[in-house]
């Protein structure tokens, strides 16, 4: 059975873990140990295994997605959307009413998945991520909660 909770500090590895062998852009052991301990954390696990992990920040009713990984194996099966959905109406149980959050520009399948959830392109940030020895452009973008 699939299951969506709360990840904690005792995660660190694991999300490292997952990170480090899935993401291209890893966020790194600072990042992730700030995450865990300040902000809203949480995992998907399937048979007790931790396959995804994602975190979110709340400012009054605005909820930020900050980052969400799907380990590589598990990909294309629907858990990216699972955790999303449900980390989102997580979020609108402390009072989030509207999420916004940044992906490169380069990044299709994510923007694939937030626009298939109801996110909308609101503009760009020119030059947000580092990228090599240069940058790349970051797509804003923002849905209200509920999705639909
Ligand atoms: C982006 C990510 C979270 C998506 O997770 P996922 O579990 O593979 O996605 P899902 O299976 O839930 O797919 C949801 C939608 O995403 C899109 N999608 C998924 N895989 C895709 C692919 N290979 N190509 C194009 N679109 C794709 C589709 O729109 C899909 O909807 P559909 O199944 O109805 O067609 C995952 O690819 C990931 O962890 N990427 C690396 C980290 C990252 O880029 N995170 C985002 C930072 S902003």
């Amino acid at each position: 059975m699939p299951r969506v909770a709360m990840l904690g500090i005792h995660h660190l590895e694991h999300c490292l873990l997952i990170e480090t062998r899935s993401d291209p852009h890893p966020w790194g052991r600072v990042n992730w140990l700030r995450s865990l301990r300040d902000d809203h954390c949480l995992g998907y696990w399937q048979d007790n295994e931790l396959l995804a992990i994602s975190a979110y920040t709340l400012v009054l009713d605005e909820v930020s997605l900050l980052n969400i990984v799907v380990d590589t194996d598990s990909r294309g099966s629907g858990v990216g959307r699972h955790l999303l959905t449900e980390g989102l109406e997580w979020m609108q149980q402390f009072g989030g009413q509207r999420c916004l959050l940044e992906v490169r520009v380069s990044n299709t399948v994510a923007r694939a998945l937030y626009s298939k959830l109801g996110f909308a392109e609101d503009g760009i940030r020119k030059k947000y991520y580092p990228l090599g020895d240069g940058h790349e452009d970051a797509v804003l973008m923002s849905a209200d909660l509920p999705l639909l």
